[in-house]
């Protein structure tokens, strides 16, 4: 988990993923006095805080590698960058330094899967209705809907803001009091999952999101995140483009 008080960065650390060295590399150029931090001569095991300025012979480097993390997001956790009632925010669980920003929403009270990025240009295709990209969520609903409810879910069920685009709907438990429904939408209207259920008399008690196009939370434990890796990525910019 990150230290939010201290979100720094070692310089060397910074200068090798930047591209500038490798972290032995760096600190010979920071023994050498060719490094600077916000225009001070940065010393061996100097931190680096978002938005300094680092330079290596006066020439500045950009931190900005792009960057694509999936984190296990908490319930009580806002996805907001900050949060008038003071609520923790994702952000708070990340360890990294670039700034990066979730893929859509998840709302304070449900958890799992949140994508999140600092490519621009990948969120927002990510995000655009026209490529649907699927995300499922697991929803423990209040009783036991049958099959009319299921097949409303599935169908498109009327919202204030318009019909929900057919889902795909599996009622994986009965539980008591309860079901356990798994639930995959390709839109992203605000507190979709819980305003459908609830539409069809089912209001949701718990929900998670398990997977995000291609990407799925497999073993990483609530709270934590993880760099993608180059295989994920792969497959989440081919569902950016509708592939
Ligand atoms: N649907 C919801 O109701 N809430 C979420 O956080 C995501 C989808």
């Amino acid at each position: 988990m990150a230290d939010s008080a201290a979100n720094t960065i070692r310089l060397n650390k910074f200068l090798a993923q930047s591209g500038v060295a490798s972290r032995r590399g760096a600190d010979a150029l920071i023994a050498e006095g060719r490094v600077t931090i916000n225009g001070s001569v940065a010393q061996a095991g100097s931190q680096v805080a978002p938005g300094a300025v680092v330079a290596v012979d006066g020439t500045p480097v950009s931190a900005e590698r792009l960057t694509y993390m999936v984190l296990n997001k908490p319930v009580g956790y806002v996805t907001t960058l900050s949060d008038p009632e003071g609520r923790p925010t994702v952000i708070d669980l990340l360890d990294v330094l670039e700034r990066v920003v979730p893929v859509g929403r998840l709302d304070a009270m449900t958890s799992g899967l949140l994508l999140l990025t600092n490519d621009g240009d990948l969120a927002y295709k990510l995000s655009h209705p026209k490529h649907g990209v699927p995300k499922t969520y697991r929803a423990i609903v209040r009783g036991l809907p049958g099959s009319a409810a299921l097949r409303k879910l599935t169908q498109g069920v009327h919202l204030d803001d318009g019909r929900t685009r057919p889902a795909e709907v599996t009622m994986i438990a009965a539980r008591s009091g309860g079901a356990e429904l798994e639930i995959t939408i390709k839109e992203g209207k605000n507190r979709q999952v819980r305003r459908m259920c609830a539409a069809v008399g089912y209001p949701v008690m718990e929900l998670e999101r398990i997977a995000y196009g291609p990407l799925t939370l497999g073993r990483l434990g609530v709270g934590t995140c993880r760099a993608l890796k180059p295989h994920e990525l792969e497959a989440l910019q081919a569902a950016a483009s509708g592939g």
